[in-house]
C-alpha cells in the first residue's frame, strides 16, 4: 500500500491521533516532556527494555523507540491477540495499578505497555508493540510507509 502522510504540527502535546495505513491502524502521539521522562523509570518491569527483538526498524531501536523522542508512531495492535488498546496516560491510574507510568492498557486480557509501547512483564503479550517504517519531511510532515 501507499505511503500514508500526516502532519506533526496539528498534533498537541499529550494527544493521540489515530491514522490508517495497510489497513491497520496506526497511532501518533506527541508526548509531553513528562511522559518522554516517565520512559527511563521502569525499564526493570519490561521483557525488552532495549527494544532488541525487531519489532521496529533499526532507526528506532532505542529507548523511545521513536526518530524524535516527542513523536512515537505505533501500530495500535496487541501483540497478544491483535485487540486494540486504550490509551491510558494517567500515572497511577486506579484501575491499573499504584505503579503504572501511563502507557497503553489492553482491555481483552490486560496487557500492559508503556509510553513506548514496550510490553510490561506478566502479561500475556509476549513482545513490544511494532513500530511502523516511517520518516519526517520537512515542516513537520511525517510519512509513515
Ligand atoms: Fe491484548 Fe490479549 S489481545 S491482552
Amino acid at each position: 500500500g501507499a505511503p500514508v502522510e500526516a502532519d506533526t504540527t496539528k498534533i498537541a502535546p499529550g494527544e493521540l491521533v489515530t491514522v490508517e495505513w495497510r489497513g491497520r491502524p496506526v497511532w501518533i502521539l506527541h508526548r509531553t516532556p513528562q511522559q518522554i521522562a516517565s520512559l527511563g523509570g521502569h525499564d526493570d518491569q519490561l521483557v525488552d527494555p532495549a527494544s532488541r527483538k525487531p519489532q521496529q526498524p533499526p532507526y528506532a531501536a532505542n529507548p523511545s523507540r521513536s526518530l524524535k523522542p516527542e513523536f512515537l508512531v505505533l501500530t495500535a495492535i496487541c501483540t497478544h491477540l491483535g485487540c486494540i488498546p486504550s490509551y491510558r496516560p494517567e500515572p497511577g491510574a486506579a484501575d491499573i495499578g499504584a505503579d503504572w507510568p501511563g502507557g497503553f492498557y489492553c482491555p481483552c486480557h490486560g496487557s500492559r505497555f508503556d509510553l513506548a509501547g514496550r510490553v510490561f512483564e506478566n502479561v500475556p503479550a509476549p513482545s513490544n508493540m511494532e513500530v511502523p517504517p516511517h520518516n519526517f519531511m520537512a515542516g513537520g510532515k511525517l510519512l509513515i510507509g
